[in-house]
């Protein structure tokens, strides 16, 4: 069932147009331009903040979702990594929403935070693939993400479904907060509907990617570097290339180079910036021309814009389609997973079944 595709993670990569839009269609009412979730009436009343718990990849989806919950719903959220989560006694005020994101929905440190959450009189909200688990069963606010089995042990399609989800949740928070206008709301139903043919367009740079990879297949240590919720990606960039590749990855918040990480640059080290044209792109390209002071290799990942104006000089660039930021990290998630992918092919792992590691976390 791997059809054409010489692995599973290679067909999951590019099935992510199809299903990011079959999720998106059970949360968006595009003609009414609105956002909707599938309990409509889910009573948010006396939620005050947020605490996202997940693990890996869908952490990352959490945190990338921690600034749309904050920009649009104005409401404070934090976040854990589930291992950690319980054991820092955490304080969780009476009816707060906990929210979960696995696309197992069986991760077993996930699984028993949230059941902490309950204990401790929490709303619970899950994000979770398989409609099966015991996630999808315990949430009071279950969310599925509809992208179907996921096989590879790296985690794609369930990761950009996971943000469709995310960012519904996050414009339908606001609004039941009186902090989103109808027009907002709309605007925000528009660019998401945007966003699986903007993924299908940065899929068609595959090859350009696969040209980039010997230039990172050769290397001992890569670091990935962002702003905002790109910081968030180039944590899960990196995590991609090292779970399947087994080169040392780092993913670091663009502006935190100088205080320590910058010394670790020289002419060995690539660094993959992710800067796609918004309100993070200036202050990331002069993070990067930090780096490139120092000799550093930058392979620059943004669009016409911004490689036009921040592209010289770069070892390579990657040109993505033109998109509104609330969908940059689901068009940006396809070039870090490729690259982790051809990367991986060319060193010979196995990409499917790296080693070490299983798909589903059961043991704590
Ligand atoms: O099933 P879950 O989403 O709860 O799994 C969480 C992590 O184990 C998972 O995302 C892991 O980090 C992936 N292998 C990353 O590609």
């Amino acid at each position: 069932e791997r059809g054409n595709y010489r692995h599973f993670m290679q067909k999951e990569i590019h099935e992510q147009p199809l299903v990011v839009a079959q999720t998106l269609q059970s949360y968006l009412k595009p003609l009414a331009g609105e956002v909707a979730l599938p309990i409509p009436d889910f009573d948010f009343s006396g939620v005050k903040r947020v605490q996202i718990v997940a693990c890996g990849t869908s952490y990352y989806a959490g945190m990338v979702a921690s600034y749309w919950l904050e920009q649009f719903a104005r409401i404070p959220v934090e976040i854990d990594f589930a291992s950690e989560f319980r054991y820092r006694e955490p304080v969780l005020e009476d009816g707060g929403l906990a929210l979960f994101i696995s696309q197992s929905g069986e991760t077993a440190d996930t699984l028993a935070a949230l059941r902490h959450a309950r204990a401790e009189g929490q709303k619970i909200a899950a994000v979770v693939n398989v409609p099966t688990s015991s996630m999808a069963r315990e949430a009071d606010l279950l969310l599925p993400t509809h992208a179907g089995t996921e096989i590879g042990v790296a985690s794609t399609k369930a990761f950009t479904c996971q943000l469709a989800v995310l960012a519904a949740l996050a414009a339908n928070l606001a609004r039941v907060r009186g902090k989103l206008s109808a027009e907002a709301e709309r605007e925000i139903v528009s660019h998401l509907a945007e966003a699986p043919a903007a993924m299908n367009a940065a899929l068609n740079h595959d090859e350009a990617v696969q040209a980039i990879a010997p230039l990172v297949a050769k290397a001992r240590d890569v670091l990935y570097l962002g702003r905002g919720p790109d910081f968030a990606m180039a944590l899960e960039g990196a995590l991609k290339l090292k779970e399947i590749s087994y080169i040392h990855a780092e993913g670091y918040a663009a502006g935190e180079m100088k205080h320590g990480p910058i010394a670790l640059i020289d002419e060995h080290v690539p660094v993959i910036v992710l800067a796609p044209s918004g309100p993070y792109f200036e202050k990331t390209v002069s993070n990067m021309q930090e780096v490139m002071a120092r000799g550093g290799k930058v392979i620059l990942i943004s669009d016409a814009a911004g490689v036009a104006a921040a592209g010289d000089g770069c070892l390579a660039t990657l040109e993505l389609p033109v998109v509104h930021p609330l969908i940059a990290p689901l068009v940006y998630a396809i070039p870090i997973q490729l690259l982790a992918y051809h990367v991986a092919v060319l060193k010979g792992t196995d990409v499917d079944q790296p080693r070490n590691l299983a798909k589903s976390v059961t043991v704590e």
